[in-house]
């Protein structure tokens, strides 16, 4: 059974899937979730599903080695749902080829800083793409970067709006994100 750690800074309806998902598994199971965030809404649903949550700041994730100690104790796989801060080096270097991220776009197209969330379908419809998608990666140190393990894609009409793209993407989100992660879990 490994151990899969998520980092959310959000909303976490996706890291809420990955939770339902490996609840009836025997793969693996998520035991925590972190976040930078301490007024996200993952927080929330943690409590309800009864999942352990832990929240830090700036400040330790980049300046020590707390979050890395707690990692090499408790984590077999990590997994980013939404996570908006880049992976520090020293956490990247010990993980490699066990940091999966979700990119709610079709990499390399829409990727770099500041292509989060919203940010990434208000430019996708302002650019009158007629498909865009997901992307599932390893997390390397540079921001979606890393090697591409999954794209779906979904067409998209001139009507669509930001909100309607955005749904889109989350349905496919909900699709295949755990499917692909127990795909990853089960190759090792
Ligand atoms: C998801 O669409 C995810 O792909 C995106 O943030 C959303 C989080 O939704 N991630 C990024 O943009 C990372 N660059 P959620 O909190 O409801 O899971």
């Amino acid at each position: 059974m490994k151990r899969i750690v998520i980092f959310a800074s959000g909303s976490g309806s996706n890291a809420e899937n990955i939770i339902g998902f490996f609840q009836t598994k025997e793969t693996a199971k998520v035991t925590h979730v972190l976040t930078n965030n301490e007024r996200a809404k993952v927080l929330e649903r943690c409590k309800r599903l009864e999942v352990n949550s832990l929240v830090f700041d700036r400040e330790t994730f980049f300046k020590t080695d707390e979050i890395l100690n707690f990692l090499k104790k408790e984590a077999d796989l990590i997994i980013l749902a939404g996570f908006l801060w880049k992976v520090p080096e020293n956490i990247v270097a010990n993980f490699p080829n066990k940091i999966v991220n979700i990119h709610p776009a079709l990499l390399p197209k829409y990727g770099g800083k500041g292509m989060y969330g919203n940010h990434v379908h208000k430019a996708v419809k302002n650019n009158n793409e007629v498909e865009t998608g997901i992307t599932i990666h390893y997390v390397n140190e540079h921001y979606d970067e890393g090697a591409i393990v999954f794209q779906a894609k979904t067409t998209l009409n001139e009507e669509d709006s930001v909100e309607d793209i955005a749904k889109k993407v989350h349905e496919l989100e909900y699709k295949h994100y755990p499917k692909v992660i127990e795909d990853i879990i089960l190759s090792e």
